[in-house]
């Protein structure tokens, strides 16, 4: 008898001691290659929040759309069934949150230091908060780039836009956008884009160079211009019940590992898009027009009144802030 309760508290204490071996596993989905800014800022953190944590967190990275396409990954993220995911910003007003729009409006960032100063600030700092009440968290803004256009017929001026279909992520403001050029947008998943422009099913899309590249976008593209007209970053999110429910000093060395990862997303990003520009006119499947600043100032001129039109949207106050903010760094 005595034998059976000790063999039975053993393998008590034996499973209970498993379990705490156990690592937590984050699930961090996202739609793009490993091989952009996002795709290697998530296997930074990933090698980085392991570290830390000395393999109390196992952090498994899906890229590629491999679980989810754009939409669906964030319920996924709602329902719990994976933890972490960084969708551009582009793509919050499906889940009620239009505010992170703003940061579609073309030419609204007149430089990547007017962007920082918004996403560390106050203002940035407020739109993460926004998130709160659908019971996410956002952790940090990652980097991506400014997008070009691209199409099969030259983009010279906007007026070359007249008529053409174009796949856009889910923003009514990019929707604007498209429409204030006279084409005609098309809400698409990240990983619908590549086929849809090879079947014709659209004309053309907008993209930071490095997402292109790595989709091959450039291979069913004629011609792309450096509008960069408008900007695609990221919101890291996680699920708030998961992230409260941490031990608290867990949840500290992952503050650390998403610190350590976003200072790693900011640093590559710009190398990354250049990197990915010049690969794309190396290839010589796509024509890339250079323009000059009195060029793309035709593009501002011509995209200037979607700033109006979607205050209602996103938000007169927010909209005059981020001026502000241009302003005040414009003047130093
Ligand atoms: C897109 O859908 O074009 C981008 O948001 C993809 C991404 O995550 O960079």
């Amino acid at each position: 008898m005595r034998s059976i309760a000790m063999a039975i508290a053993l393998a008590v204490s034996a499973s209970a001691a498993f379990a705490q071996q156990q690592p937590i596993v984050i699930k961090f989905s996202h739609v793009v290659a490993p091989n952009t800014p996002k795709g290697r800022a998530a296997d930074y953190f990933k090698k980085k929040a392991e570290e830390l944590t000395k393999g109390r967190v196992r952090v498994e990275v899906y890229p590629n759309s491999q679980l989810y396409k754009d939409q669906e990954e964030l319920e996924a993220l709602q329902l719990g069934s994976v933890q972490m995911l960084a969708p551009s910003l582009a793509k919050f007003g499906p889940l009620g949150v239009r505010e992170f729009e703003v940061f579609d409006i073309p030419y609204i960032f007149p430089s990547k230091a007017v962007l920082q100063r918004v996403e560390n600030g106050p203002i940035g700092q407020g739109l993460l908060k926004l998130l709160e009440p659908k019971g996410i968290i956002g952790l940090a803004y990652w980097d991506n780039g400014f997008k070009v256009m691209s199409a099969n017929k030259p983009l010279n001026v906007p007026t070359d836009m007249k008529g053409l279909k174009v796949r856009i992520q889910s923003s009514k403001v990019l929707d604007a956008q498209m429409r204030q050029v006279g084409a005609i947008p098309q809400v698409m998943a990240f990983s619908e884009a590549y086929q849809a422009l090879q079947t014709g099913v659209v004309d053309g899309t907008e993209n930071p160079p490095s997402n292109m590249y790595t989709q091959k976008m450039h291979e069913v593209q004629k011609y792309a211009v450096d509008t960069y007209h408008g900007y695609l970053g990221y919101a890291v999110i996680v699920n708030k019940k998961f992230w409260d429910g941490l031990p608290a000093d867990i949840r500290n060395e992952l503050n650390t590992a998403m610190a350590d990862a976003t200072k790693y997303a900011n640093a590559i990003a710009q190398q990354d898009n250049d990197e990915a520009l010049a690969a794309i006119e190396k290839s010589g499947k796509t024509k890339v027009l250079h323009l000059t600043p009195a060029q793309r100032k035709v593009w501002q001129t011509a995209f200037q009144p979607v700033q109006k039109q979607v205050e209602s949207r996103v938000g007169a106050d927010l909209i005059k802030a981020i001026n502000k903010e241009a302003a005040a760094l414009d003047g130093k």
